[in-house]
């Protein structure tokens, strides 16, 4: 299922992100509030159980997430939401899977996965700044699933409609969460307007 985050701080910094002049820098600092800003809302969520603790004043009844947190960043654009998430959720484990889109077939090819031994029974945020045909979302989480895993979220930053189709098509338990919908897909497969390719903007590598 589809969720919008639709938070005043979020929407301020994302317009930081989309204008052409920002430089990397920013664009890198931006990103990273951004990513721990919607993990902190989606995180409203989580289930907790009670733990019985004591204060220095005497007994009381504490609470603990449930499941441990693991964070699958989908290289290279995922790893500039993983420090603001962490930022937050320190005890989180990293995962990464490396793809990239081939730039005429818009097929992503896998060069990298390495997961945490406990994958597996944790809550796994697969991210990515960019939703686009969702061709790599789709296969990060295939890899993902291949671990065992089944509590499964996809955060990303700006996404289409065509890229929530193929996700939600492939993946239908897996909710998505984005901070904004886009208006459409270009002939090259950019989101329009979106924020151009957020790799080169994150790494200064064009
Ligand atoms: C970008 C982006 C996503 C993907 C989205 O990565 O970070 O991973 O494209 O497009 P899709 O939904 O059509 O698959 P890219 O392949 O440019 O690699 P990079 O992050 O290494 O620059
Ligand atoms: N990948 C990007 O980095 N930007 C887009 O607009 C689409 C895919």
């Amino acid at each position: 299922m589809l969720h919008l985050l639709d938070h005043p701080l979020i929407k301020h910094k994302l317009t930081i992100m989309r204008r052409k002049e920002t430089g990397t820098k920013d664009f890198r600092q931006n990103l990273d509030e951004i990513g721990g800003l919607m993990v902190y809302e989606i995180a409203k969520n989580f289930p907790l159980r009670e733990v019985p603790i004591e204060t220095p004043m005497g007994k009381a009844t504490g609470y603990e997430l449930d499941k441990p947190v693991v964070l699958v960043p989908i290289l290279r654009a995922g790893l500039g939401m993983v420090d603001g998430i962490q930022a937050i959720i320190p005890t989180a484990k990293i995962g990464h899977v490396g793809l990239y889109r081939d730039e005429e077939t818009l097929e992503p090819h896998s060069y990298y996965a390495k997961f945490p031994p406990n994958i597996a029974s944790s809550k796994v945020f697969v991210v990515d700044p960019m939703l686009a045909t969702g061709g790599s979302a789709t296969a990060a989480i295939n890899f993902v699933k291949q671990t065992g895993a089944t509590d499964i979220t996809l955060v990303c930053l700006v996404g289409v409609q065509e890229g929530i189709d193929a996700v939600e098509k492939a993946h239908p338990d897996v909710d998505i969460y984005l901070a904004a919908k886009d208006e459409k897909l270009n002939e090259i497969g950019y989101i329009v307007p979106g924020l151009g390719d957020a790799g080169d903007r994150i790494f200064g590598t064009k």
